[in-house]
């Protein structure tokens, strides 16, 4: 069984993969934080290699902050970009496998229908642009690897909209979000899994991009609503516009993957996102 490099270690996702380790005892899974393996610095990796020795690499290291993305261009080039250009050069060298993961921002959304992997994209911020710049070079590479495209990700680690829609209850009675935004929510603890779970799959290769989301297309404050209805901490959710909030780094309004290709190739049914939002919310409290 495969001995993998989980980078990002400490993120949102990489916690994911933390908590889910345990579940799949035939993977020995090597977990390295920004402070030990910084992937924008070839030599660190290889540092890293010598000392473990794995046969793929599972990254969710990423510069993930979209509205600072328009102001640090090049720092989130540089951890998007060259730091996956880094990780394809060691793969390539040493024979690794990749499973990276992007996002449902590459796409404009201004067809408004549910979006297959070999859709055109066209990132409409710096973030998305940099993400795209990194699936690119992946899919341009010779070692085996596979990008999953990911929307709205959730979980109870790191920084995400449920979390602030929770941690903003705190402080208020009564939430604005946006109702003009549309897309499918993804949890994380279950993205992990399916990544661990299909990762010996005989097929799992067989494309370098997955769509992978939650069932169920929603708007951010049907989202934000539903954490309120199954929150002890119940407040009110009022709709606004995206007009109404303007932020700094544009925002598509549709990006709702289709999920169809892993879905059959692989043989999965994702959660609706209500089951998996309540168990996201009974690991927040467990905590
Ligand atoms: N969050 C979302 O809603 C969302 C949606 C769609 C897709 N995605 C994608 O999903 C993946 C995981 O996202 P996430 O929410 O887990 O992001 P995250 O919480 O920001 O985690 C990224 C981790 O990478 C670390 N990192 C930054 N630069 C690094 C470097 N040079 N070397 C090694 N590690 C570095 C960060 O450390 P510091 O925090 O200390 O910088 C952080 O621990 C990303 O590829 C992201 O683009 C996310």
């Amino acid at each position: 069984m495969p001995n993998i490099l989980v980078t990002g270690a400490e993120g949102q996702l990489g916690q994911c993969f933390q908590a889910i380790a345990k579940e799949f005892p035939t993977h020995k899974l090597f977990f390295v934080s920004k402070n030990t393996l910084d992937i924008t610095k070839a030599e660190s990796l290889e540092r890293v290699y010598n000392q473990h020795s794995f046969e793929g690499i599972i990254n969710c290291a990423a510069y993930s902050k979209v509205d600072e993305a328009e102001i640090e261009i090049e720092k989130a080039y540089q951890i998007n970009h060259k730091g996956i250009q880094n990780l394809v050069a060691l793969a390539e060298h040493k024979d690794l496998f990749i499973i990276h993961f992007s996002t449902d921002y590459v796409f404009d959304g201004r067809e408004r229908i549910p979006i297959k992997e070999d859709n055109a994209t066209n990132p409409l911020n710096h973030y998305a642009e940099s993400k795209l710049a990194g699936e690119k070079v992946l899919s341009n590479s010779n070692c085996s690897n596979i990008t999953f495209r990911v929307s709205w990700l959730f979980s109870p680690f790191g920084s995400n909209f449920v979390k602030k829609i929770l941690r903003l209850s705190e402080a208020k009675k009564d939430i604005k979000v946006v109702k003009d935004q549309f897309g499918k929510p993804t949890y994380g603890i279950d993205l992990a899994r399916v990544v661990l779970d299909k990762l010996t799959h005989s097929g799992f290769f067989d494309f370098h991009c997955y769509h992978y989301a939650c069932k169920g297309i929603i708007s951010r404050f049907d989202f934000a609503k539903k954490v309120s209805e199954f929150s002890k901490n119940h407040f009110v959710v009022t709709p606004c516009l995206t007009s109404d909030y303007p932020t700094t780094a544009l925002r598509s309004k549709y990006t709702v993957l289709d999920t169809k290709r892993i879905e059959n190739h692989l043989s999965l049914d994702p959660s609706p996102w209500e089951n998996a939002l309540q168990r996201c919310l009974e690991r927040i409290e467990l905590k």
